[in-house]
This record gives structure tokens, C-alpha cells and sequence, in this order.
């Protein structure tokens, strides 16, 4: 027979009872951090254009460890951020911003975050280069353009050439062997001593200038040479507008009437503006962006008349014997713009082109 207890029915006491598993796995979780380690480090590159980005990246990541940011935290993450990745890229593009992270000792649920600036230079990087990779670090063919422009101005013996930018003298020493008199500007100290060496081992006579090719103390003569060469230089280094100036003001100075300017760069192609983001990991991955307007806008008051613009990859896939071609394993994806933008070749909206100028008279 049934018995009846006095005592309050046992439905009611359960249904005070939380009994849906999922609810339940939910509350479970919830306390999970509170037993919960974890520690990390991120290194970005510095493009304050991916400020928003970044920000959303981390704060997911702190989440799904538990650790959820008011948006008062957030604030002050995100201004910390800013401020070491325009720190960072005053240095270079290639200086890093470091996050490091680490949950605080359990049963606390809260997060300790660090930012700091990784700093490296262009110097840094080539002697990076130099110590890990197999030269020639810039690939073993000279670039096609230079000796078809070169040619087209006479005997070699004629037509004295500058290499603005030389790194180890992929162009300026087989211009030299060519017969051409050649002299190289460049700046970083390792690289430059590579090319001297090179030079000397070879009996080149190339007159090696250490520094900065904006340095008025390089005492590089004036009105001597009858081009001025940057191959790879302008595409992998000029940071701005202000670069671009400083190169159509030095070669009107250098140059007499009739010389040429000849330098490869990352044109961006019509109806595509970029944005701060895109032009700054452009830096970030050495294919350094600007719009024809741009270099038009940077020639200001000095006479030059514009004699060609065309791809470089073209241009020297027609010149290069097939079985060279590549010449790098990079060339390719990097001319082509596939180093900034995962597309299909032939899809990126930017390309390395050879521009010519010529100085016309007064
Ligand atoms: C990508 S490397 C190309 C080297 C060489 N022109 C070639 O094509 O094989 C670019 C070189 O330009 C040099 N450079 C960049 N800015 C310079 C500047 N303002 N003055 C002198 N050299 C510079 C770098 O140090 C580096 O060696």
C-alpha cells in the first residue's frame, strides 16, 4: 500500500532544482575560468589600420578563454595597442608589436596583458638576410631594363651610371663588366661591404658610396651620370610622398639634360584607392604602394618627361632566357602584388613597373 509522508511532496522540492543540461553545461562553463591557466604571445605587424581588427582579434581571444573585457577595458587595450604600433612603425614596418597575456592565479578570473615594441631596422633585416640566407640575396641576373636603356646611350665607356640603392651589386657590377663606369650608392653597412668586396675580387672598378642616398654629405658628383638607376628600391623602401620628392629633386641635380631616371615601383592600377591599411602592409611586405598620381604630383617644379611605364615582371620574363625564369623564387608573387593581396596572379590591383624619365632642358 501506498504511504503518505507529512513532509512536502518531492516535485515541489525538485522543481526548485536546476535539471536542463544544457542550462547546467552553461553554468559549468561559467565557472570553468576560475580554474582555468592560459598564457600567450602575439607579434603583429605595426599597421595602425588594423587597429579595430586587432583589437576584435585579442578581445575574442581573452574571451574564449574566459576572460571578458568590460568595455572600459577594452578602451584602454585598444589605446595601448595604438600607441605601440605608431611606435613601432616610426621604427620600421618591419619593427613588430609583441601581446603577451596570462589569466591571473586561479580561483582569480581576471587577465594580466603586456604590449611592447620589437624593434628592427632595414639593417637589421639585411643583416638578418645575410646570415640566413644563400646570396646572391637579390637574385643572380641583372635587371634587362637597365642594360637596354644603357646601350641605347653609347659606347659604355660614355655612359657613366649610378645604382641608387645597389644592395650587393646584383646591377651595378655586371654594368660595371659591361664596360660601363659605374658607381653604386648604399646604405647599409653589410650590404656595402659585400658589393666592395665583390667588386675588389672581381677588379670592378665601382666606386662605392656608404650612406644614405638623401645624405647632401655623400658628396656624389653632379651632372656626371647619365642615368640613375633604383631597382627594387623605390618598390621595397620609400615610405612617402616626401621620398618620391626627394628622388625627382636629386635627380635633377645629378643628372644633365637627357639623363634618365630609371626605377621600378608598386603602381596601384586606376579605380583602386588604397587605404591606410592596405598602403601599410604594402611596407610590411616590401611591395611598397603608390598611385601614378602620386608620382606625378612628387616631380613638381623639376623638368621630367615620362618616356616609358611598363611591367616589370613582363619586361624581363621577354628578356630573361626561359630556363632562368624565375629568377628568384619570389619574383613573381611579389611583382605580381600576390605578397599583399591572396588573389589569383593577375588579380591584385597593383603591379612592379619600370617608370623612365628623361630630364628635359630648362
Ligand atoms: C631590395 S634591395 C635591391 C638591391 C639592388 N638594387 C638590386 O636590385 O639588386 C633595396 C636596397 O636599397 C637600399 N636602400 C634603400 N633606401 C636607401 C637609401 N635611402 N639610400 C641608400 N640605399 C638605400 C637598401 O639598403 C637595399 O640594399
Amino acid at each position: 500500500m501506498a504511504h503518505k509522508s507529512s513532509s512536502p511532496p518531492a516535485v515541489g522540492k525538485k522543481a526548485l532544482r536546476e535539471t536542463n543540461a544544457g542550462v547546467l553545461r552553461q553554468a559549468l562553463l561559467r565557472r570553468l575560468p576560475q580554474r582555468l591557466r592560459g598564457s600567450g604571445e602575439f607579434s603583429i605587424p605595426p599597421a595602425a589600420g588594423l587597429l579595430d581588427h586587432y583589437t576584435q582579434l585579442f578581445i575574442g581571444v581573452f574571451a574564449a578563454i574566459g576572460r571578458v573585457f568590460t568595455a572600459a577595458e577594452v578602451e584602454e587595450f585598444r589605446l595601448g595597442l595604438k600607441q605601440n604600433l605608431e611606435q613601432a612603425w616610426a621604427i620600421s614596418p618591419y619593427s613588430k608589436v609583441v601581446v603577451s597575456y596570462q589569466t591571473n592565479t586561479p580561483p582569480q578570473t581576471g587577465l594580466l596583458w603586456r604590449i611592447n615594441v620589437l624593434r628592427s631596422t632595414v639593417e637589421d633585416e639585411y643583416d638578418h638576410w645575410l646570415k640566413t640566407r644563400t646570396p646572391p640575396l637579390f637574385g643572380k641576373h641583372p635587371d634587362a631594363k637597365i642594360f637596354e636603356l644603357a646601350r641605347g646611350l653609347g659606347a659604355p665607356a660614355e655612359v657613366p651610371i649610378l645604382d641608387l640603392g645597389a644592395g650587393t651589386g646584383r646591377n651595378a657590377l655586371a654594368l660595371a663588366r659591361a664596360g660601363f663606369p659605374t658607381d653604386a650608392v648604399e646604405m647599409v653597412p653589410s650590404l656595402a661591404a659585400v658589393l666592395r668586396e665583390e667588386a675588389e675580387q672581381a677588379d670592378l672598378p665601382v666606386r662605392v658610396f656608404e650612406g644614405d642616398m638623401f645624405d647632401a654629405g655623400l658628396g656624389l658628383p653632379v651632372g656626371h651620370y647619365r642615368i640613375l638607376l633604383l631597382a627594387e628600391v623605390v618598390a621595397s623602401h620609400f615610405r612617402s610622398e616626401a621620398e618620391l620628392r626627394a628622388l625627382f629633386a636629386l635627380a635633377s641635380q645629378l643628372l644633365p639634360v637627357g639623363g634618365l631616371l630609371v626605377f621600378s615601383a608598386f603602381l596601384t592600377s586606376d579605380g583602386y584607392k588604397p587605404d591606410d591599411a592596405a598602403r601599410e602592409m604594402s611596407q610590411v611586405q616590401w611591395c611598397n604602394l603608390f598611385t601614378r598620381r602620386q608620382v606625378q604630383d612628387a616631380i613638381g617644379a623639376h623638368a621630367f618627361e615620362r618616356l616609358s611605364d611598363e611591367s616589370v615582371q613582363a619586361y624581363e620574363k621577354a628578356h630573361l632566357a626561359a630556363e632562368d625564369w624565375p629568377p628568384t623564387g619570389w619574383f613573381e608573387a611579389w611583382t605580381g602584388g600576390q605578397d599583399l593581396f591572396d588573389l589569383p596572379a593577375g588579380r591584385p590591383p597593383m603591379e612592379l613597373r619600370w617608370l623612365v624619365y628623361r630630364k628635359a632642358g630648362a
